[in-house]
């Protein structure tokens, strides 16, 4: 089983890289984003609740996520494992996921964190606002974006870091470049 953890700021490339990684490895690719995104296509009771905090750039509760993915890795129980895109964003959401593998003898091979400066991020996500318009895609919301991430998510990177799990790459450059730097890292951490 290979369970990979993409990690990094909004714009950062982890939907864009997970959908190679997925491929190439056979993995289940699990976005928490892409999951309350269909909720809220959808117009569930937690899709209108979701979108309201996802509109304003800040994150949606932890018992939300938790129990979204929670669900997915139970429907899925052949998968020859999981990308994290997305999950876990707080240390609350990362302990979680520590429980729910551990249940089922798993572990995390790694968490790849998509270093990538801030200057180009919001560049790449102004270019998504207009070729995709996605809601949070403005200003105003990418700004709380980032202050989320910050405040909440990096802890993260160190709890990670503490298991000796954690491994930064460089995010910037072609696609297909930064693509083979996570193959080399996920590769090297499997054995
Ligand atoms: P989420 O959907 O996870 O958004 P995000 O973390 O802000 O990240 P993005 O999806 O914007 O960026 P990405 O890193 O995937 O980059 P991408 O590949 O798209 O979360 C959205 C919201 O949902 C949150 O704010 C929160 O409200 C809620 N939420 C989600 N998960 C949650 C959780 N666990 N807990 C609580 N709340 C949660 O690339 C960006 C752009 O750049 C694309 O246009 C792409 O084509 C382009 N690009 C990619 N790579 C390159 C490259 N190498 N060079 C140039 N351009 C590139
Ligand atoms: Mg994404």
């Amino acid at each position: 089983m290979i369970n990979v953890i993409l990690f990094g700021p909004p714009g950062a490339g982890k939907g864009t890289q997970s959908q190679n990684l997925m491929q190439h490895y056979g993995l289940v690719h699990l976005s928490t984003g892409d999951l309350l995104r269909a909720e809220v296509a959808a117009s569930t009771p937690l899709g209108l609740e979701a979108k309201k905090l996802m509109d304003q750039g800040l994150l949606v509760p932890d018992h939300v996520v938790i129990g979204m993915i929670e669900g997915r890795m139970k429907s899925n129980p052949d998968a020859r494992g999981f990308i994290f895109d997305g999950f876990p964003r707080t240390v609350a959401q990362a302990e979680a996921l520590d429980l729910m593998l551990m249940k089922n003898k798993l572990s995390i091979t790694a968490m790849v964190s998509l270093v990538v400066p801030e200057a180009e991020t919001a560049t790449r996500l102004m270019k998504r606002a207009l070729e995709e318009g996605r809601s949070d895609d403005t200003e105003e919301a990418i700004k709380k974006r980032i202050r989320e991430y910050q405040e909440k998510t990096l802890p993260v990177a160190e709890y990670y870091r503490s298991k000796g799990r954690f491994v930064a790459i460089n995010g910037v450059g072609a696609v297909t470049e930064i693509f083979k730097r996570i193959t080399e890292a996920v590769d090297k951490a499997r054995h």
